[in-house]
């Protein structure tokens, strides 16, 4: 049973702060600004900004083709209305109640600017990551022990306007105040969460990554194509999307550069190492440059192949 009604002790969140306007960032703002938020976009350049208000433009109006198809224009204003933006990161915080950071997956440049937001945004501010990869609570310790407290993951799926799901990530920091405050925001963004421990992959990850991988060797091994594999498991097992046809979407590089960062938790034990180990088709597709269908070819060709 989902309740929308959080806890008497859960603040409500009325604004927010997404940094990054790439693919993820956007999606997050838009979504956030048509649950009704006031939002605010930031980033490092004016150039990154306008990427990302064209990102949510486009969005907007293929939603409003189908909503509001009377007045597409007036639709997309009014909740392009409630984004604004900034590359002023402390501006950016001043008075939000929740930041979402959707920047690049470096653990380093991820812990510098929460460090720095923590001394900037309002002490009741929720502090969430959209990381894939990295641990929530090695990011978390970038922020005083109270923070930690208001601490979470708050990972969303691409295409985030279309991909109804949002995992939760509690540390063991992660106050039960907190957790009921970010369930409540995604469920007025119109999307279900899960709860999940800060483990690698968290829940969707962590299913199937070591299942794209195990994909590869049979195709290594030469056990069946990947047009079989991919057939087989729509057919078969129901998938919407063959695991070639995934690896090719994601990126191969992707892949490759999780399961590598994968092998290094599975030393201490989070994950077990037969999972993850390296492939030699994988890396031989990446150092040629078979990235999937960025790079127009991946263990298929597409149309844009260079
Ligand atoms: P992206 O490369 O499209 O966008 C990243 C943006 O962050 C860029 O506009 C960049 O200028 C900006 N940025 C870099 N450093 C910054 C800083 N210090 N302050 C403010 N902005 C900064 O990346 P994408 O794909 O949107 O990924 C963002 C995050 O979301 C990553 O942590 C990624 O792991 C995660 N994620 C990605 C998914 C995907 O399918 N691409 C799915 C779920 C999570």
């Amino acid at each position: 049973h989902l309740s929308t009604s959080p806890s008497s002790s859960a603040p409500k969140i009325e604004r927010l702060t997404v940094f990054g306007a790439g693919l993820m960032g956007a999606g997050i703002a838009q979504v956030g600004a048509q649950s009704g938020l006031k939002v605010t976009l930031s980033d490092v350049t004016d150039k990154a900004l306008e990427n990302g208000l064209n990102i949510i433009s486009k969005s907007l109006s293929r939603v409003a083709k189908k909503k509001s198809p009377d007045d597409i224009e007036g639709f997309t204003k009014k909740i392009m209305d409630n984004i604004e933006t900034t590359t002023d990161a402390g501006k950016a915080v001043e008075n939000t109640d929740l930041v979402i950071e959707a920047i690049i997956e470096s653990i380093k440049v991820k812990r510098d600017l929460f460090g720095f937001l923590d001394s900037k945004a309002k002490s009741e501010c929720i502090f969430a990551t959209n990381t894939s990869s990295l641990s929530v609570k090695e990011i978390a310790e970038s922020c005083g022990k109270e923070r930690q407290e208001r601490f979470a993951g708050l990972h969303f799926f691409n295409p985030v306007p279309a991909m109804k799901l949002v995992e939760i990530i509690r540390t063991p920091q992660t106050s039960t105040s907190t957790y009921e405050s970010l369930k409540e925001v995604t469920l007025r963004m119109g999307k279900a969460p899960v709860t999940c421990n800060d483990t690698p992959g968290f829940i969707v990850n962590r299913l199937l990554v070591p299942y794209l991988l195990e994909s590869i060797r049979m195709v290594e091994r030469g056990d069946a194509t990947p047009e079989d594999i991919d057939t087989a498991m729509e057919l078969g097992a129901g998938y919407p999307m063959g695991p070639f046809k995934l690896l090719d979407f994601v990126g191969l590089d992707t892949t490759s550069y999780i399961a590598q960062g994968w092998r290094e938790k599975a030393a201490s034990g989070q994950i077990s190492k037969e999972l993850v180990e390296p492939i030699e088709l994988l890396e031989k597709l990446v150092k040629e440059g078979k990235l999937g269908r960025k790079s127009g070819q991946g263990f298929y060709e597409y149309e844009n192949k260079k």
